[in-house]
């Protein structure tokens, strides 16, 4: 899996990718990232890639032309026909099951705006994907690309330290989409709390049910729509219902 971040910044990437438990992704190549400034295929000494936009107003607009060649140089290197993603408020805001298609894909183009955003008429001619982060804007589409490179290298088997781990947490279908139970850890008394009981039970059948009770409680209270999704999907037996039924 190969992906190409297309950023008027690649030293921000650095420390993104040299850090933490899915790093061992990006440095073994279960993950490939590749890192392009569309700079470097701008003409003249200045290599400007930004210009003011027509029809006035403030900020600048990234150019078309720089952003095609490099997206040329790229695809010339990958020699696949990969889906060529633009971040931006316009796309579908990013979701779990999205991240287990990119998880499971070839890889793709990323390409990150800045300034006021990208000439329209690259995004017509060559972007395939839009995707967002969510109803907020930042200064740029490296965020969100990092967002995503950081979501689909802990899916890959093997990349976080128990592989059990990502199939428990919120919205995985493992669990039925609902959002993960809380965590405690020692010491056994902090301040004046203590620890659910259930958890200190040793009892296997009774910490999993404490924990689907409390992913039920928190999902119901936090993320309504998720229940009706689980309970649509047919995800949620009696025992579930009757929690539910209770905590409401
Ligand atoms: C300052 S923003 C441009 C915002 C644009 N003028 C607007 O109002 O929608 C610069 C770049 O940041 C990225 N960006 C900003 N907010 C984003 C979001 N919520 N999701 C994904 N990308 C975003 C996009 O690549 C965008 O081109």
């Amino acid at each position: 899996m190969r992906f190409d971040v297309i950023t008027l910044f690649p030293e921000l990437f650095a420390p993104f990718l040299a850090s933490g438990v899915t790093r061992r992704a990006y440095e073994s190549g279960q993950v490939e990232v590749k890192l392009w400034n569309p700079r470097d295929f701008a003409p003249g000494n200045y290599k400007r890639v930004d210009d003011r936009p027509f029809g006035g107003g403030p900020g600048m607009v990234m150019m078309a032309e720089p952003l095609s060649s490099c997206l040329d140089a790229v695809m010339a290197a990958r020699r696949d026909a990969a889906p060529v993603v633009l971040f931006s408020p316009v796309g579908e805001v990013l979701r779990h099951a999205a991240v287990e298609g990119w998880a499971t894909s070839i890889g793709a183009v990323l390409v990150c705006g800045r300034y006021e955003g990208i000439d329209q008429r690259f995004i017509d001619a060559r972007v395939t994907h839009q995707i967002s982060l969510g109803d907020f804007v930042l200064s740029g589409g490296e965020l969100p690309a990092m967002a995503l490179l950081d979501a689909v290298a802990r899916l890959q088997p093997g990349v976080l330290g128990d592989e059990a781990s990502h199939v428990q947490d919120s919205f995985n279908p493992a669990l039925d989409g609902l959002l993960d139970c809380p965590h405690y850890t020692r010491p056994e008394q902090w301040r004046s709390e203590g620890v659910p009981a259930a958890l200190m039970s040793g009892h296997h059948a009774q910490i999993e049910r404490w924990r689907r009770d409390q992913r039920l409680a928190i999902t119901a209270a936090h993320r309504p729509e998720l229940i009706d999704a689980a309970r649509a999907a047919g995800r949620l037996n009696k025992a579930d219902e009757a929690v539910l039924k209770k905590k409401l």
